[in-house]
C-alpha cells in the first residue's frame, strides 16, 4: 500500500483509549489540562514544553476552561498549539463555559444562550482554533430554564459548528437527566459527558449519584483532580513544599492547607503512606497508584492530569503500566486502606448488573 499523503504528527505509543461515553470520539486514557498551571504558575515557552512532551508519549485530549486565569490558560495553550502545529483532527480540545473571564457584566457568565455563544465564540478566539471538541457547561446554571441551556449548546453544535459534543460538569444527576429528557422532547442535542472531581479521596457522586448516569445513558466522564492536586502524589506528607500548588495559590488553598493539620486531614496524609507501601511492593509509587485506580474505573473516559513540569508528565503516565497491577486482591487492600467506599444504592435484590453477571456465567 502507498504511503499516506497526509502528514500524521501523532504516535499513541503505549497509551490506551476510550470511548467519550457513548459517542465515537476516542480520548487518550491520561488527558491534559490547564486549571492553575498554564497563564498561572507557567507562561510562556515551559507550557509549549509540557504539552509537547504530553504528545510525544500519547496525550492527544486537552482541557481548558473560559475561567482559568481568567482567559490566559486558553491563551497560553492556544499559543503553544499553534506553534506544536499539529494536524487538528489528531487532537481533542475541550473547553467549558460559565465562570466567564473575571468581567462583571452580568451576561458575561452563567448558561444564557447569550453567553454559551458567546462564551466559547471568545474562547475559541483565545484558543486560535476553528472550534472545540467538546463544550462543557462548568456548572449547572439555576437561573437559566433548562431548555435554553440545552438550545444554547444545540446552537453551538448545529447551527455554528463551534463544537461536536457538549457535556456537563458538577451537575446532579438530576439535571444531566433533565437536560438529556428535553433534548429528546424537542430534537435537540443532548449532554454526553459529565466533568466531575473523582479521586480516592472523592468518590460519592461518581460511584453512586452518577451509577444511573452510565448504566442508562453511557454518559462519559472527563475526570479532573486525579491527584486531590497533588495530595495522594505524597508530596504533602511533611508540609507544604516551597512551590508546589498549596504553596503558590495560597489563597485558594488556604482551608485545605488548614484542615490538613486537623485529625481528619492527618488521616488522610496516613492513608497515603499506606498507600505508598501498597505501590511499593508494584515497583510503583502513590502517584502512579492513584492514577491507575481512577483510570481503572470504566466509567471513566479520561483522566486529566494536571502538570507544572515534564517530569511530571512523564511520571504520571507511569501509571498506565500500573492498571494491569490492580488485581481484585490489590483492589481490596487499596479499599481497606482507604476506607471510604461509598454505600451504594438500595437495589432491595434487583440489581441489573448483578443480573447481568449472573446471566453471563450461566
Ligand atoms: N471541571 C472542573 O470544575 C475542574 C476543576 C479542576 C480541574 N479541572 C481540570 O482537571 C485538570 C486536572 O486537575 P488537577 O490539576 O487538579 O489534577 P491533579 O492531578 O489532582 O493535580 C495536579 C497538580 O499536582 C501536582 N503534580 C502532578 N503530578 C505530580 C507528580 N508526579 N509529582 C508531584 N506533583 C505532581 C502539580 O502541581 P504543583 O507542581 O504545582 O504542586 C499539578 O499541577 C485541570 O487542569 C483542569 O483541566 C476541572
Amino acid at each position: 500500500m502507498a504511503d499516506s499523503v497526509v502528514p500524521t504528527a501523532y504516535e499513541p505509543k503505549n497509551m490506551k483509549f476510550r470511548y467519550l461515553g457513548n459517542t465515537g470520539l476516542q480520548v487518550s486514557l491520561f488527558s491534559l489540562g490547564g486549571w492553575l498551571t498554564y497563564g498561572n504558575t507557567q507562561k510562556g515557552s515551559i507550557v509549549k514544553d509540557i504539552l509537547k512532551a504530553a504528545w510525544d508519549h500519547g496525550i492527544q485530549t486537552f482541557d481548558t476552561a473560559e475561567v482559568y486565569a481568567n482567559g490566559a490558560s486558553e491563551v497560553e495553550m492556544g499559543r503553544a498549539l499553534k506553534e506544536l502545529g499539529w494536524p487538528r483532527d489528531e487532537y481533542v480540545l475541550t473547553a467549558k463555559v460559565f465562570f466567564g473571564t473575571g468581567r462583571k457584566e452580568p451576561n458575561t457568565r452563567g448558561l444564557s444562550r447569550k453567553h454559551i455563544v458567546e462564551g466559547l465564540k471568545s474562547s475559541i478566539a483565545r484558543l486560535q482554533t476553528p472550534y472545540v471538541d467538546v463544550v462543557f457547561a462548568h456548572r449547572p446554571d439555576p437561573a437559566t430554564p433548562m431548555l435554553e441551556i440545552v438550545e444554547g449548546f444545540t446552537q453551538t453544535i448545529r447551527n455554528l459548528n463551534l463544537a461536536y459534543y457538549w457535556g456537563t460538569s458538577e451537575w446532579s444527576a438530576q439535571q444531566i437527566t433533565q437536560a438529556i429528557e428535553l433534548a429528546k422532547q424537542h430534537n435537540l442535542i443532548a449532554p454526553v459527558v459529565e466533568q466531575p472531581q473523582y479521586n480516592a479521596f472523592h468518590r460519592d457522586r461518581f460511584e453512586v449519584e452518577y451509577a444511573p448516569l452510565f448504566e442508562q445513558h453511557g454518559y462519559g466522564t472527563t475526570i479532573w483532580s486525579p491527584l486531590a492536586s497533588g495530595l495522594l502524589t505524597g508530596k504533602y506528607n511533611d508540609g507544604i513544599p516551597e512551590d508546589s500548588r498549596f504553596a503558590t495559590n495560597k489563597a485558594f488553598f488556604e482551608n485545605t492547607v488548614k484542615e490538613l493539620k486537623s485529625e481528619q486531614g492527618q488521616a488522610k496524609l496516613e492513608k497515603v503512606r499506606k498507600l505508598t507501601k501498597i505501590a511499593d511492593r508494584l515497583g510503583a509509587t502513590a502517584t502512579h497508584l492513584s492514577l491507575a485506580w481512577a483510570a481503572k474505573n470504566p466509567n471513566v473516559s479520561t483522566v486529566i492530569l494536571g502538570a507544572t513540569k515534564i517530569e511530571q508528565v512523564l511520571d504520571n503516565l507511569k501509571a498506565l503500566d500500573v492498571i494491569d497491577k490492580l488485581t481484585p486482591e490489590i483492589m481490596e487492600e487499596i479499599e481497606a486502606v482507604l476506607d471510604n467506599k461509598p454505600k451504594g444504592v438500595n437495589t432491595f435484590g434487583r440489581d441489573r448488573q448483578k443480573l447481568r453477571g449472573v446471566l453471563l456465567e450461566i
